[in-house]
């Protein structure tokens, strides 16, 4: 990645409501999750954002642009119980001005890291759909294992066909 692409990660924080409104609030970035949030659920999951790392349950973090500052996107882990199993699950999302310049890959790296140091839980899943490609290329070129194809429900309540992706969090 050049350094003009370079980011961090940071905490999720009570004025990041604007961003989330750009990423789950947009019809194209959800084309793949369902379609866009309302705004009373964006409400809802920024208060659970900004909550998550204090419950213990996970983590949400916003990328941001080293350069110049701006967030670019998000990437975060949360508590999930899947096949009998608790594990971390995991998603992210890039601003479309900055799709393409291995910025999801880069935060994930980051973002992998931190579950990695948590120590709370081996696996870290992630559950593209199956025609998301951009998705499953980060799965696949940060290490993540095909599992199986499975039917996943998101948004609540409806059902689509996705790729179950597990990453072994274990020191090597
Ligand atoms: C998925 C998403 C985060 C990718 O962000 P990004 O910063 O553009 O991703 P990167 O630049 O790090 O690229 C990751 C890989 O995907 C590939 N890729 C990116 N866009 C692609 C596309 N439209 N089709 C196929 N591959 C694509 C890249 O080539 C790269 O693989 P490579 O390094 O092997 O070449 C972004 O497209 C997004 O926010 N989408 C909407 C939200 C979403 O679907 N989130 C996923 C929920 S699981």
């Amino acid at each position: 990645m050049s350094d003009q692409s370079a980011v961090r990660i940071e905490p999720w924080g009570e004025g990041d409501l604007p961003l989330l409104e750009k990423l789950l609030g947009d019809p194209e970035m959800m084309v793949h999750l369902g379609g866009p949030e309302s705004p009373e659920k964006l409400a809802e999951r920024q208060v659970r954002f900004e909550r998550l790392a204090d419950s213990g349950t996970g983590r949400m973090f916003k990328i941001v642009d080293e350069a110049t500052g701006e967030p670019v996107g998000s990437v975060g882990y949360w508590d999930k119980t899947w096949r009998d199993e608790e594990v971390y699950e995991t998603g992210w999302f890039v601003l479309p001005a900055f799709q393409g310049r291995g910025i999801a890959v880069e935060a994930t790296t980051q973002a992998i890291a931190k579950a990695k140091s948590d120590g709370k839980h081996r696996f870290l899943h992630a559950f593209p759909s199956v025609d998301n490609a951009a998705s499953n290329a980060i799965c696949r070129k940060l290490g993540f294992r095909l599992i199986e194809e499975c039917e996943f429900e998101y948004p609540p309540g409806s059902f689509m066909q996705c790729n179950d992706w597990r990453l072994d969090l274990s020191p090597s």
